[in-house]
């Protein structure tokens, strides 16, 4: 885990060529991003699209490939969308979005597609971070993964951050050495609304973000 208001760490990415990833076993599943670690790098790992959820998949399920001018072919293909929405985050807000977003390299190729090659975030203490909805089954730390999640919504409206997607495999609880929790956002972030007011108003983006913490509170029942 990168440390708080520092720039995340060179990873050369380029020195990737091509990863295999035919015989290694995925990490973790999201809806449509299968994740692997980067053989060899143990603290990255690479997003590629599940095979019936590549951007082409996807466009072909909405009909979209009939009405090609409706939407733009980025908004089909997930690891672009990430990496661009990052990268103009970071120039915006500066090292500190790397507190709950990700450090996010490039999109290298792999044997299953393009890939996203991410820092793998972990706890202080090096095991894994877990994702909330996982977190979830320790309920004694309910309070505090409350209060973690206030403390991201704060974030997220001083720097005018839109998200899409608060749900519970979006988010990590990182576990700093002296315990103390910090969510980590890894998907979601961005504005798929057609008319991006939140984008253009705080006060719009605030009212967005009350919706959607409302939401998940309640889902949580904290
Ligand atoms: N940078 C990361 N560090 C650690 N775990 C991650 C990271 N990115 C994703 N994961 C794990 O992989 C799961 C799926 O990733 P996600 O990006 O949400 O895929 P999808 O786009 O398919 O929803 C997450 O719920 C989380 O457990
Ligand atoms: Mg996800």
């Amino acid at each position: 885990m990168t440390l708080p208001n520092q720039a995340p760490p060179i990873f050369n990415f380029n020195e990737l060529t091509s990863i295999d990833l035919d015989a290694q076993s995925p990490l973790a599943k999201g809806s449509i991003r299968k994740v692997f670690l980067v053989p060899g790098h143990e603290d990255h790992l690479v997003k590629v699209f599940r095979s019936n959820k590549t951007p082409h998949h996807q466009k072909r399920q909405l009909h979209m490939h009939k009405l090609p001018w409706l939407r733009h072919p980025i908004v089909f293909d997930q690891n672009r969308y990430d990496l661009r929405e990052l990268s103009s985050l970071s120039k915006r807000v500066g090292p500190l979005i790397w507190q709950h977003f990700p450090p996010t390299y490039g999109i290298v190729d792999t044997t299953l597609g393009p890939g996203l090659v991410q820092q793998k975030i972990r706890n202080a203490d090096g095991s894994d971070c877990l994702n909330l909805e996982v977190s979830l089954k320790n309920e004694s730390d309910m309070p505090r993964i409350k209060e973690a999640l206030w403390q991201f919504r704060s974030f997220l409206s001083y720097h005018h951050i839109v998200i899409r997607d608060l749900n519970t495999g979006n988010l990590l609880v990182h576990h700093d050495l002296d315990d103390a929790l910090t969510i980590i956002m890894i998907d979601g972030f961005g504005n798929s609304d057609y008319f991006k007011w939140a984008s253009v108003s705080r006060a719009l983006n605030d009212k967005k973000l009350d919706r959607k913490f409302g939401r998940l509170m309640s889902y949580l029942q904290i």
